[in-house]
């Protein structure tokens, strides 16, 4: 175990510092036949997030471990892992959240279902594949109007959850089913469907219900409610999935 301590200490601070034990779940590809648990000991604050102390395991401790984050800030959606068991965004997670007292241990794993690459890095692009299928861009082949193509606040009202997923995985990668059977589109692919097809002013309705109604789309949810729990953004995804779903119905009757 190495120690090292996250936030200097003052006389200010001295009070609220604790010492974590950080439990880190790694795998080296090049070293490792299988992953292994990895205890850095770090003096760090209640408020200071997971991110400032995996980065501080990084930056001081072992520049080896490998995890992808970037904003800093729950916008670009690149630090989801497993903390205590749950996922969530490394960035958005304060150490009060999932430590009671200082001696207390997190645990960080990578986001299940998903390839491991290295450490914390997991291979995202059967995510994204998924994200893919669902053509998740704007479709409307009429002539475009002289200003922009308008929208009331009550039609742009039907897709305000689902316009707000930033593609973190931590839905997805939550859901028992896709677990199961990785070609399930999942349930992030399914909250950015729903923009589209709540979108009055798309066209390709007809075809993304379609996707939807095969046999790797929304008849596979089996309601565990795991991915609404997980989202960092508190998109009620269950709730999506079941307007998805009757939208399939009605489009069929
Ligand atoms: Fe992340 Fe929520 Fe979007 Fe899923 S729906 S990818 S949990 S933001
Ligand atoms: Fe999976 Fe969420 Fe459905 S966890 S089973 S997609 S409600
Ligand atoms: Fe961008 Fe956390 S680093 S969402």
């Amino acid at each position: 175990m190495t120690q090292a301590q996250l936030t200097p200490s003052t006389p200010a601070t001295a009070a609220a510092m604790m010492t974590l034990k950080v439990k880190v779940l790694r795998f080296d590809p090049e070293k490792d036949k299988k992953a292994h648990w990895v205890t850095y000991e770090v003096e760090a604050q209640a408020a200071d997030r997971v991110l400032d102390v995996i980065n501080h395991v990084k930056w001081y401790m072992d520049p080896s471990l490998t995890f992808r984050r970037s904003c800093g800030h729950g916008i670009c959606g690149s630090d989801a892992m497993l903390i205590n068991g749950r996922n969530r965004l490394a960035c958005k997670t304060l150490l009060r959240d999932v430590v009671k007292k200082s001696g207390d241990t997190i645990t960080v794993e990578p986001i299940r279902g998903l390839k491991v690459e290295k450490d914390l890095l997991v291979d995202m692009e059967p995510f994204f594949d998924s994200y893919k299928a669902i053509m998740p861009y704007f479709i409307n082949e009429s002539p475009e109007p002289a200003a922009e193509r308008i929208q009331s606040p009550e039609l742009a009202e039907r897709m305000a959850h689902s316009s707000n997923c930033i593609l973190c995985a931590c839905c997805t990668t939550s859901c028992p089913i896709f677990w199961v059977n990785g070609s399930y589109l999942g349930p992030a692919s399914i909250v950015q469907a729903h923009r589209f097809i709540f979108d009055s002013r798309d066209e390709a309705t007809q075809q993304r219900l379609n996707i939807m109604n095969q046999n790797t789309g929304v008849w596979r949810c089996r309601t565990a409610y795991n991915c609404t729990e997980a989202c960092p953004r508190d998109i009620p995804i269950t709730q999506l999935i079941e307007e998805v779903k009757r939208a399939v119905m009605y489009q069929q009757s």
